[in-house]
């Protein structure tokens, strides 16, 4: 059956909306193969759609999780929820994003419930559906704001020791702004100043989270917002 690449011809004139093919959108990830297959590689995709990049993305480490820890369903169950924190998205239309968020759910919850079967448990899978709501956003990328007015900020999730995972909240407009990702950056211009850290990955010193979280067992994040934030 052909893809349906467009909804209505007002909102491609209106939103610039014409969905990917999935022969062009695995063409395209096959040129960061690598990073795709990554369980913990990080994706943003700034004009997510109804998430035809992310949902491949997502595939692609769900069948790394597999490869790698399919004998075990602890095992899997931890590093499929790794692999969904990884996966960021934003749109400006609100049913894109619920679409987005439904579809990366049920790639998720398919595979889970298959490769876990009776160890497969519902507090799990409100975790992996609290991850993608705060993963996926609706808002402009180019203001980096959510259509309320307030700032975009993303969470940070990291695996800690164990089944402990971390969240910080930071930003969008922060983290973008031109001394940090342009060519001029200066890796000391921040060295040591309020609110902003060193990060080991990028080198530099980036602006710090507006929020943190203690850490939580990564089956209970969902309740972290109603517990102390640090
Ligand atoms: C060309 S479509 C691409 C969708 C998807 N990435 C794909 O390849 O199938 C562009 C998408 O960007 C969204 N969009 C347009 N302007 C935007 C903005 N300023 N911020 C975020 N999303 C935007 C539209 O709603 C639309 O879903």
């Amino acid at each position: 059956m052909a893809e349906k690449q467009i909804k209505s011809r007002k909102r491609v004139a209106d939103h610039g909306e014409v969905f990917t093919g999935e022969r062009e959108v695995n063409a395209m990830l096959d040129l960061v193969k690598d990073e795709s297959e990554r369980i913990d590689s990080r994706f943003l995709e700034p004009a997510c759609g109804t998430g035809n990049f992310v949902a491949a993305i997502l595939q692609r480490k769900l069948n790394t999780v597999h490869t790698k820890y399919g004998q075990s369903h602890s095992d899997y169950e931890r590093y499929s929820i790794l692999a969904i924190s990884s996966v960021y998205g934003i749109d400006i239309l609100e049913d894109n994003v619920e679409e987005c968020r439904k579809r990366l759910y049920d790639i998720w919850n398919i595979a889970y419930t298959r490769y876990c079967r009776a160890d497969a448990d519902d507090e799990c899978r409100k975790a992996a559906e609290y991850i993608i709501e705060r993963n996926i956003l609706c808002g402009d990328a180019l203001t980096m704001l959510r259509n309320d007015g307030t700032p975009i900020i993303f969470s940070q999730w990291d695996f800690a020791v164990g089944n402990k995972i971390k969240r910080r909240d930071y930003r969008l407009d922060e983290l973008m702004r031109d001394d940090f990702t342009g060519p001029e950056m200066t890796l000391d211009l921040y060295a040591g100043q309020d609110g902003y850290e060193y990060d080991e990955d990028v080198q530099a010193w980036v602006p710090g989270p507006v929020k943190e979280y203690p850490l939580v067992d990564y089956r209970e994040v969902q309740y972290a917002e109603l517990s102390r934030c640090l």
